[in-house]
């Protein structure tokens, strides 16, 4: 969700004109964030490169860092139901198999989502017992 985030980033509509790092945006136009200005800067995740789930422990990053479900008032409608999907989906799938990628160096294209170029082909290997 950090280093690629399913969508990219958003638009939000300025209602009013205001500065930003000495920009000047007048109300009405439109301005784009992008995800990952803030997850992959040092300044907020130490070496943003890496996958390293403990980063998250704690107090986790700063509000407005970890943005893959946007922020604010229209941040995503069932933000904690998609991370219970998948962390459910984990959970059963590490429980019950072991896994092998069957193209270990597989491309993520934009479709316009972040997807496996191949589909994420996978053989499953059930736990004994
Ligand atoms: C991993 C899965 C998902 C990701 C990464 C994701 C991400 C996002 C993002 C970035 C936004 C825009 C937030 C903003 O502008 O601040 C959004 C909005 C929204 N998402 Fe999701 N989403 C996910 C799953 C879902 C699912 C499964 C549903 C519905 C069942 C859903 C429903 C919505 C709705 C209704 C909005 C609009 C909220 C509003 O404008 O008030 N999302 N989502």
């Amino acid at each position: 969700m950090r280093l690629a985030p399913p969508l990219q980033g958003g638009f939000r509509k300025a209602m009013t004109d205001f500065i930003f790092n000495g920009f000047f945006i007048p109300k009405s136009w439109k301005v784009r964030y992008l995800c990952n200005s803030t997850h992959k800067s040092g300044q907020y995740f130490s070496e943003p490169e890496r996958f390293d789930p403990s980063r998250y422990e704690g107090g986790g990053p700063p509000p407005y860092t970890f943005v893959p479900f946007g922020g604010g008032p229209r941040i995503c409608l069932v933000k904690e139901y998609a991370q219970l999907e998948i962390l459910v989906f984990m959970h059963h799938l590490v429980e019950r198999f072991r896994f092998q990628k069957l193209i270990p160096d597989e491309k993520i294209v934009v479709d316009p989502m972040l997807i496996p170029a191949k589909g994420l082909l996978v053989r499953l290997f059930p736990h004994k017992g």
